[in-house]
């Protein structure tokens, strides 16, 4: 599938933006050993826009300016070690295990960006999302005000009459599966943020349903406006509106018709799902249809960038996701996310 407009014109005002920072940012890559991170790592670092750690023993023949830290004979190891067992205290884990955790690459990695030693992770190349969240949650603080873990898909598409010239985020199509009301609020919340910091725009923020502000009746409908009232208690500022169809979120001349006086309808470049089944489908959907890409999934919720690619990813997505990844550090060191 080849990136939309949108996409490459986004792609490479990032890499400037990156340019521009007053340091590289340091991102670790827990699968050192694959050679898609090896590749997506090589360019990255070619290319002078972020520092690449790779966890794992050097590889023969790796591409220059790589620096790899085995965790088997790392000085860092111990460090980690006790930071994690601190971490996991009350959940009574013992200093070996502690020990034995931190030296496993993806513990390892998250361990060193909330310890401040990197600035942001790009794993799950090879271990399972599942396992990745595992040791995120476990080794990196949760952003202060938020209890929840989620995640956006930055999605690009052919019109760049849609969203902020093309782009758009999509919450939550790989974490949470049935959010509450509470839980989309948080969501909604943390999406806004992420969209600020990445996509450099004011989100606005889509809360979608099958229904357009109560033209249909169900307790569905009931969740999504609950999580309208909790997000107007908790961050009056945003542009936001629920519940709303896609077409009323997206199209001009639906959200006027269906929506009338909304700041939302007819501009979102945020949307947030009911649900993980809507979220997943929603944006294979806007893949395979409507010839639009996927650039990369980032998570939201922690104090600091932990982002995946998928196990099917090519050395492009790495390298993509570490350049949105650094951009995103950028946001959380100057206190924007
Ligand atoms: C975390 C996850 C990956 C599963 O891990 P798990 O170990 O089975 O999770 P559990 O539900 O047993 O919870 C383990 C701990 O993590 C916490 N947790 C789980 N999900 C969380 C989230 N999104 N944010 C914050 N904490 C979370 C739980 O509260 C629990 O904490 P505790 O140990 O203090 O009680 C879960 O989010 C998940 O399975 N999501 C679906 C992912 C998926 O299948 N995606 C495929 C589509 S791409």
């Amino acid at each position: 599938m080849s990136l939309p407009e949108s996409g490459r014109v986004y792609i490479a005002a990032q890499i400037e933006r990156i340019r521009r920072f007053s340091a590289r940012k340091k991102i670790v890559f827990p699968e050192g050993g694959d050679s898609r991170i090896l590749e997506g790592a090589g360019r990255l670092a070619a290319e002078g826009l972020v520092e690449p750690v790779l966890i794992g023993k050097p590889a023969a023949g790796a591409p220059a300016g790589l620096t790899f830290i085995d965790p088997a004979d790392s000085p860092l190891t111990q460090k980690y070690a006790r930071l994690y067992s601190e971490r996991r205290r009350a959940k009574g884990i013992t200093q070996l295990e502690a020990a034995e955790m931190a030296a496993r690459p993806l513990w390892f990695a998250a361990l060193m960006v909330n310890a401040g030693d990197a600035d942001g992770t790009v794993g799950s190349a090879v271990y399972t999302t599942a396992d990745t969240v595992r040791a995120d949650l476990q080794c990196i603080d949760m952003r202060p005000g938020f209890r929840r873990l989620s995640s956006v898909h930055i999605m690009a598409v052919q019109d760049r009459r849609y969203g902020h010239d093309g782009l758009l985020a999509f919450s939550d199509a790989a974490i949470q599966v049935e959010p509450s009301s509470v839980e989309l609020a948080e969501m909604a919340i943390a999406t806004a943020h992420t969209a600020r910091a990445v996509l450099d725009t004011e989100p606005h923020v889509a809360l979608l349903s099958f229904s357009t502000k109560g033209s249909a009746k169900h307790p569905l409908v009931d969740k999504v406006t609950q999580a309208l009232r909790y997000i107007r208690e908790r961050a009056p500022e945003l542009h936001v509106d629920g519940e709303l169809q896609a077409d009323a979120a997206l199209a001009p001349a639906v959200g006027q018709s269906k929506a009338p006086g909304s700041t939302v309808a007819g501009r979102a470049n945020v949307l947030v799902f009911p649900d993980l089944n809507s979220a997943n489908i929603g944006y294979k959907l806007v893949e395979r249809l409507g010839n639009g890409a996927l650039l990369a999934v980032l998570f939201q919720g922690l104090a600091k960038p932990a982002n995946i690619v998928s196990r099917g990813c090519s050395a492009e997505d790495v390298y993509t996701t570490a350049i949105i990844t650094a951009v995103q550090a950028e946001g959380v060191r100057a206190g924007a996310t």
